[in-house]
């Protein structure tokens, strides 16, 4: 963010957003409204703009992703600008975006995953959930992916709402998924063998971290059968009579629905191939096994677990005594990660986030952070935008208590935009996206798609004339 100051009217003196999300975006609303001198410029490593809205976001979800409606609207803002295809921390230094700019706030959200570190976990058919969902959404990074889906029998490690997405995905009837899904996902699911999906949490019922509308969808997919074992939810419903509204409810839908008697059941017997999904629990990944000719995986030793301590913080403990499930393809949900961008920048990898004081990185004056990088990647996308309130409204007081010296003007993109054409670097604009918005939409026309994503950064580059 650069400041202007008057006069003479457009000098700039502001802020600048390193990072462009939907977390950076609300961010920019609240600038804007709230100081009417402020310029917001917001550098994004994609040429693309909206982060996991865009790329996270399951494709049967499209409703979520009108947020987009609302980050456009601030982008199209005379006093913000989006400059795409930067990669902040290698194209520009935080050091040069600091020179050129009062503020910067990073808000790069988590590029990578966390891994189990366990014995065949690098073995062909296992995936992260991370590049998993970026195949299906169009990621351009995990656009070759092809992920082996000639199995009949999935795995999924995680109880979180990442992983109820992804089960979904492999199991929706693909009228379900004709949204802006990837043709070529769409295709390969089309020939997916996979008709049983196995969810495996290392604690409990009570432990779960998914949210009751999203099991509820999971309940509901047509075609589709849950299988829950009675024995795992026993007096739990007593257990929960205590715990906070949501974890109840969440907890009696599971109990209910591990109860009741198989629906379609006629239907089911009859279908060729009925497709099956479950929850397990108290299980903890210990080695993924490999076919007899080490070439891939046909299953998972899991290590059974007790639970010490009540409720949500409960710490899974292994028993000592060991499962094997068979399985031709593994997912990992257990969690996105962020990473250090810049030297320049405190980063506690212990957590995997900047250390900070409401947004304000620890000691660098100047420099704020928000969204996954601050908090740790969980939260929805009020959470993050919430979150996002928070750090505009320390950089606000900052610029109200003089904390930021805005006496001196800065250049801004004057002074990026030198630097990073110097390296060959061409930014996108808003108006390149809108391009390539155009062109998606034109394409997904053709397929009664709402878009088909463009995956290739050359032909994006292409299509806006660069
Ligand atoms: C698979 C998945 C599904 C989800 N589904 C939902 C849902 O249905 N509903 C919901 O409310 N929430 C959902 N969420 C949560 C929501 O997406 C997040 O809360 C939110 O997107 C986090 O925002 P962020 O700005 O921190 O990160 P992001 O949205 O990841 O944005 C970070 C941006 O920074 C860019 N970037 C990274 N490194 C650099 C760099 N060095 N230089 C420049 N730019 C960089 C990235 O390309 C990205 O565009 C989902 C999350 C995931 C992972
Ligand atoms: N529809 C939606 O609203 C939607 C969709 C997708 C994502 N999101 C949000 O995005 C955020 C991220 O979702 P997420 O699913 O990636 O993360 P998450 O909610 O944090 O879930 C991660 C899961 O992985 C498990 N786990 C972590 N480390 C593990 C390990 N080493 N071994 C075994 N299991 C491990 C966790 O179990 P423990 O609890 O035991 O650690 C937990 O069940 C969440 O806030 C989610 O709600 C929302
Ligand atoms: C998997 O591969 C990565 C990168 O090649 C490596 O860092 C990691 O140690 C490997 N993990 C295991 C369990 O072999
Ligand atoms: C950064 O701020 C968030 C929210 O304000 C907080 O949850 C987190 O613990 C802080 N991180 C550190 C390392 O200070
Ligand atoms: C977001 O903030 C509003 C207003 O403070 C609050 O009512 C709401 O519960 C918050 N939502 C989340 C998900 O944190
Ligand atoms: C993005 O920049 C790189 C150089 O860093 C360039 O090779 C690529 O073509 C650019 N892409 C677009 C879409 O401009």
């Amino acid at each position: 963010m650069r400041v202007r100051r008057e006069p003479p009217k457009g000098t700039v003196i502001g802020f600048a957003f390193s990072v462009a999300s939907c977390s950076l975006s609300w961010q920019d609303q609240v600038m804007a409204c709230h100081h009417d001198l402020a310029q917001v410029d917001i550098y994004e490593k994609l040429p693309v703009p909206f982060g996991l809205v865009r790329f996270g976001v399951a494709p049967d979800h499209p409703e979520v992703k009108n947020v987009i409606n609302t980050f456009t609207h601030t982008a199209r803002s005379d006093r913000c600008a989006y400059y795409g295809n930067v990669t902040v921390g290698r194209d520009v230094t935080v050091g040069e975006l600091q020179q050129a700019y009062h503020a910067v706030v990073l808000s790069y959200g988590a590029e990578d995953n966390r891994v189990l570190g366990i014995p065949g976990e690098n073995l062909s058919g296992v995936y992260s959930a991370r590049a998993f969902v970026g195949w299906y959404n169009g990621l351009p990074e995990n656009r070759d992916l092809k992920p082996d889906l000639s199995c009949e029998t999935a795995l999924i490690v995680g109880h979180g709402n990442v992983a109820l997405d992804i089960a979904r995905i492999l199991l929706s009837p693909l009228d379900f998924l004709r949204t802006d899904i990837t043709d070529c996902s769409l295709a390969a699911l089309a020939c997916s063998k996979v008709k049983r999906v196995w969810l495996a949490g290392r604690r409990g019922p009570l432990q779960v971290a998914f949210t009751i509308k999203e099991l509820r969808e999971m309940i509901n997919l047509p075609g589709t059968q849950p299988v829950l074992n009675p024995a795992d939810f026993t007096g739990l419903e007593n257990a929960v009579k205590d715990a906070p509204r949501p974890r109840k409810r969440l907890t009696e839908l599971m109990v209910k629905t591990a109860l009741e008697k198989p629906r379609e059941k006629a239907a089911m017997v009859q279908a060729a191939i009925p497709r099956l999904w479950g929850l397990k629990f108290q299980r903890s990944p210990q080695e993924v096994l490999p076919t007899p000719d080490g070439t891939r995986v046909r299953g998972v030793r899991m290590a059974l677990t007790r639970l010490e301590g009540l409720g949500e913080s409960a710490k899974a403990v292994p028993t000592g005594d060991v499962e094997e499930l068979e399985c031709g393809l593994v997912l990992s949900s257990i969690g996105y990660r962020s990473l250090p961008l810049d030297p320049a920048v405190p980063f506690d990898t212990q957590h995997g986030v900047i250390p900070n004081s409401s947004g304000r990185v620890m000691g660098v004056p100047g420099l704020y952070c928000s969204g996954w990088v601050k908090r740790g990647p969980v939260g929805v996308i009020i959470t993050t935008m919430n979150d996002s309130f928070d750090t505009a409204q320390s950089v606000l007081e900052d610029l109200q208590g003089g904390v930021l010296d805005v006496s001196v003007s800065r250049e801004g993109f004057g002074a990026v935009g030198s630097i990073l054409h110097s390296r060959g670097i061409r930014p996108v604009s808003f108006s390149d996206w809108e391009k390539i918005d155009a062109a998606e939409v034109a394409r997904g026309k053709a397929a009664g798609k709402p878009r088909e994503k463009i995956v290739d950064p050359q032909e994006m580059l292409q299509l806006i004339g660069h």
